[in-house]
This record gives structure tokens, C-alpha cells and sequence, in this order.
């Protein structure tokens, strides 16, 4: 059968190409069903790029991220590449590709599953069941406002700068999609910011209001502030449904809501851009990085990375069987009592990255 859909897998550096590996196990095993029916390229990105081109993200990398269906994202830095300029260091790979193939809408679900409620740092009453979905803005804001940079200004002294900047149309593009998300879900959206202090934020209080007023009157809509958002997501994180906020908020609500789940190796995410035709441009990763610490000790979680291809099942090729089919896997798997070391507990028996890999395409095999 031919190749209908293409896929390109940039592993990157630190757990990346680890957790790749053993998605890589989960999509061949797709593949060779004919359920999936891929084109699959790599390349290297990050610091890996760094070493081999001299540059954390190649034009040749870039243009070929553009033109395929879905982009399969690991991590990207690391020590070793600490100590480089701020244009030319490894996350520059993630946040050139967020601009440039137009990743607006970042999509971060926090969901805990039945066999992780022990897992995480709170206690099981306040995360059991929990099902959050946190869109992020990731195009905009203070990530790439202008001006930027750090200037000299005399006698000894140094100023840096950055820019916290939204428009309507980066407010309302990134807010439709979580009112669509959330009339889909349960219908209910907070919007985070912080309007009492900052005008971009305030503009994002008063066109997501409009918004919601004007196109989704069916969605509950409310506001808060983030300082608040940070505090309601460890006292009572099931009042929310839908998260909406800017790229700086997102960026740390989610790592938080992340632990929420048991484990930072726990969270996909899905970025998107805008849909022209039948195609939107797409790249998917694991919320979790790098993790120099562990990094090619065949210990990292891989279900970060493999709910992040479940997502890309579901919001690219729209194969919404087969994203059930791998996060029914996944949950079964962690009831079996599988544990990679990040989400151990008594009781759990301790795997590594391959082994937890090899259990989950078993586990599909038997419910495919
Ligand atoms: C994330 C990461 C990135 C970000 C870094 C690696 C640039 O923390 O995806 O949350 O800040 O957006
Ligand atoms: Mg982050």
C-alpha cells in the first residue's frame, strides 16, 4: 500500500531520542498493520544540530517540517550547550519552528489516569479523575515581542528587555479554538490573565469577553487572574475544564498541571496552526525536556511521548479508533503495575523505557 500521509521525527537531544525510540516501536507496529500507512523522515534538531550543522534548526529541517503532515517533536538543550548565545542555543530550534510553520494553539491535556491517582504529590481526593485541557498561546506574547535583548547603558550597568505584546487577532484565533475544545468537553472555558496589572492582558480579558459573547454564547466563560490560576490548580484543579492563556502562563501552568497527573513524563501536548484546506500544520511533543540528569539511562517515561502520538492520531489523520487504541493501552498498561522510575510506587514494578514500550505494543496487540 502506498505511503498516504508523512511524518517527520526530530528526536532532538538528552531523553529525546530515548523516548523517540520507543514511539518509533508503537508507530512501526501501526505501520505494519497498515493502519497508519506513513512516510517517516528523521532529522537531528537542538543541540544535536548544533554539533553535526552549527546551527540548532537547518533551513533544510525547517522546510521539510513545513511540508509534512505532522512533526513528532522530543526535547532539545542540555548543559553542554548552556553556555551558548541566545540566537544560536537549542530551544531556538522549538521556538523557530513555533513561528514559523505558525503553531498558534498549543494543546496541553492534564489527565490523571485511574492507576496514577497515588502517583501524584497531591493527595488522590483532590486529582482523581481529573481531565484538564490547558491551550496555550504559543506565537505571541513575550516569548517574541519586540524589543528584546540585553543593551549596555554605561558606567557598568546592563538593561534587558523584552516585550509582553498581544493583538485581536492573536487573542481571538487562540481563543476560538478553546471555545471549540471546550463545546466538545464540558463546555466551560477560564481564560487566564493578568488583567489587573497588565494592558495585553486586559486587551486579552476584553476580546476573549467579546468573544464568547459573540460566537459561543452556549460556553460558560469565566475569568482569572494568574497568580490565582496557579494557586485554584493545586487547591481544586477539577474546577476547570478548558484553560485558555498567554505563551509565559501557559508555559508554567502546565508544567504545573502536569504534576498534577503523577509526572512531568506524563503530559503530551499537540501545537497547531491554522487549517488551509485539509491540512493543519502540526507538531506534537512531550511536555517534559531534556532531563540531562537521566539522559541515556533507558530510565525516562515514553508515555509523555506516546500520548503525544495518540493526539497526533486523533488531530491529524483523524484515526480516532486508533488514538483510543493506544490511550486504552496506555491506561491498562499502568494498571498492570508497570512503572517507569518517575512514577514508582509500592507496589508498581519498576521498567525501563524499552521494556514499558514493549508492554504497551503487546497491550495493543491483544486489544487491536
Ligand atoms: C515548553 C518549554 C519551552 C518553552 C522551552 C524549551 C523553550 O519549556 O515547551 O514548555 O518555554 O516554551
Ligand atoms: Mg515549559
Amino acid at each position: 500500500m502506498t505511503a498516504n500521509r508523512s511524518l517527520l521525527l526530530l528526536p532532538g537531544d538528552g531523553i529525546g531520542p530515548e523516548v523517540m525510540d520507543a514511539t518509533r516501536r508503537v508507530i512501526d507496529w501501526f505501520d505494519r498493520e497498515n493502519r497508519l500507512n506513513v512516510d517517516i523522515g528523521e532529522a537531528l534538531v537542538g543541540g544535536a544540530s548544533i554539533d553535526a550543522h552549527g546551527t540548532p534548526l537547518t533551513d533544510d529541517t525547517l522546510e521539510r517540517a513545513k511540508s509534512v503532515d505532522a512533526v513528532l517533536f522530543g526535547a532539545v538543550g542540555g548543559p553542554r550547550w548552556d553556555g551558548l548565545d541566545f540566537s544560536m542555543r537549542p530551544e531556538r530550534a522549538l521556538l523557530g519552528l513555533r513561528k514559523e510553520m505558525e503553531l498558534f494553539a498549543n494543546l496541553r491535556p492534564a489527565v490523571v489516569y485511574p492507576a496514577l491517582s497515588h502517583a501524584s504529590s497531591l493527595k488522590p481526593g483532590i486529582v482523581s479523575g481529573l481531565d484538564i485541557m490547558i491551550v496555550r498561546e504559543l506565537t505571541g506574547g513575550i516569548y517574541f515581542g519586540e524589543p528584546r535583548g540585553i543593551e549596555d547603558t554605561g558606567g557598568g550597568e546592563r538593561r534587558g528587555v523584552n516585550t509582553l505584546v498581544y493583538t485581536t487577532r492573536e487573542i481571538l484565533r487562540v481563543g476560538r479554538v478553546a471555545f471549540e475544545l471546550a463545546r466538545k468537553r464540558n463546555g466551560r472555558v477560564c481564560s487566564v490573565d493578568k488583567s489587573n496589572v497588565l494592558e495585553s492582558t486586559l486587551l486579552w480579558r476584553q476580546e476573549m469577553t467579546r468573544l464568547g459573547a459573540e460566537e459561543y454564547p452556549d460556553v460558560e466563560l469565566t475569568h482569572m487572574l494568574a497568580d490565582n490560576a496557579a494557586m485554584q490548580l493545586v487547591r481544586d484543579p477539577r474546577q476547570f475544564d478548558v484553560m485558555v492563556t498567554t505563551n509565559m502562563f501557559g508555559d508554567i501552568l502546565s508544567d504545573c498541571a502536569a504534576m498534577l497527573t503523577g509526572s512531568l513524563g506524563m503530559l503530551p501536548s499537540a501545537s497547531l496552526g491554522a487549517r488551509s484546506g485539509d491540512r493543519i500544520p502540526a507538531l506534537y511533543e512531550p511536555v517534559h525536556g531534556t532531563a540531562p540528569d537521566i539522559a541515556g539511562t533507558n530510565r525516562a517515561n515514553p508515555l509523555a511521548m506516546l500520548s503525544s502520538f495518540a493526539m497526533m492520531l486523533r488531530y491529524s489523520f483523524d484515526l480516532q479508533d486508533e488514538a483510543t487504541l493506544v490511550d486504552a493501552s496506555i491506561g491498562a498498561v499502568l494498571e498492570s503495575g508497570l512503572r517507569t522510575a518517575d512514577i514508582m510506587e509500592d507496589g508498581g514494578r519498576q521498567v525501563t523505557t524499552t521494556a514499558m514500550a514493549e508492554a504497551l505494543v503487546a497491550e495493543i496487540e491483544k486489544r487491536a
